[in-house]
């Protein structure tokens, strides 16, 4: 670190968030992904991610099994360890977006109160809601993980959908239903939403 004439070393050198998406050639966003288990979000927003980065655009993916393996191990799925798994979520977009880089963040984030709060944390301009949906009829079937059947059978307590709530977005700026569409028609529909949006032009 360098002394400056100007008394704060540290701030001339630092990037700010738009100089970083210039660096970066894009609009940073947070894209959320809501919706049961087993509407296809994870999938979705993989798929998602391979196709921004075939065009050079930075990604992050936050996902909440894989969070909750780690920095959120402590949660369970309690209406409150929810809200805390979502608002440490939020609270890590920001980093990433305030680094330039678009994330990709798939919560089931069951109601309108949860989803409210990531928005407000990120910042409405920056949150991108995408509502993957899927009866629970159709999740309950396709039970990828197995988790609907031992929830019917009580082994599993709180289960969205089952003995817990899931509030469909009212006004999600996407959204994709994923019994008539394909993976990659969803992608697609996706994609028409997001590129316009991260694309970035020079000032
Ligand atoms: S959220 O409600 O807090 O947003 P999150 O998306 O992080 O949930 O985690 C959901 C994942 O946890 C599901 O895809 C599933 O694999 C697993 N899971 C385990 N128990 C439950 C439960 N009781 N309700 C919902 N998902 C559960």
């Amino acid at each position: 670190m360098t002394e400056s004439s100007n008394n704060h070393p540290e701030f001339h050198q630092i990037l700010n968030r738009s100089e970083k998406e210039r660096l970066l050639r894009q609009n940073a966003r947070v894209i959320w992904f809501t919706g049961l288990s087993g509407a296809g979000k994870t999938t979705i927003a993989g798929r998602i991610e391979k196709e921004l980065n075939q065009r050079g655009y930075l990604t992050q993916i936050l996902d909440g099994d894989v969070v909750r393996s780690g920095i959120n191990n402590n949660l369970g799925f309690s209406p409150d360890d929810r809200y805390e798994n979502v608002r440490r979520i939020a609270e890590i977009s920001k980093l990433f977006l305030h680094c330039g880089i678009i994330c990709l963040n798939s919560f089931i984030s069951p109601t309108h109160k949860i989803r409210q709060m990531a928005k407000d944390i990120i910042g409405q301009d920056d949150f991108i809601e995408v509502y993957i949906n899927a009866s629970l009829e159709v999740c309950e079937k396709r039970d990828t993980k197995g988790l609907y059947q031992k929830a019917r059978a009580g082994k599993i307590k709180d289960f969205t959908g089952i003995d817990a709530p899931f509030e469909a977005p009212e006004n999600p700026d996407v959204e994709i239903n994923t019994e008539a569409l394909s993976i990659d028609e969803s992608v697609s529909m996706a994609l028409e939403y997001i590129l316009p949006v991260i694309e970035y032009k020079m000032p």
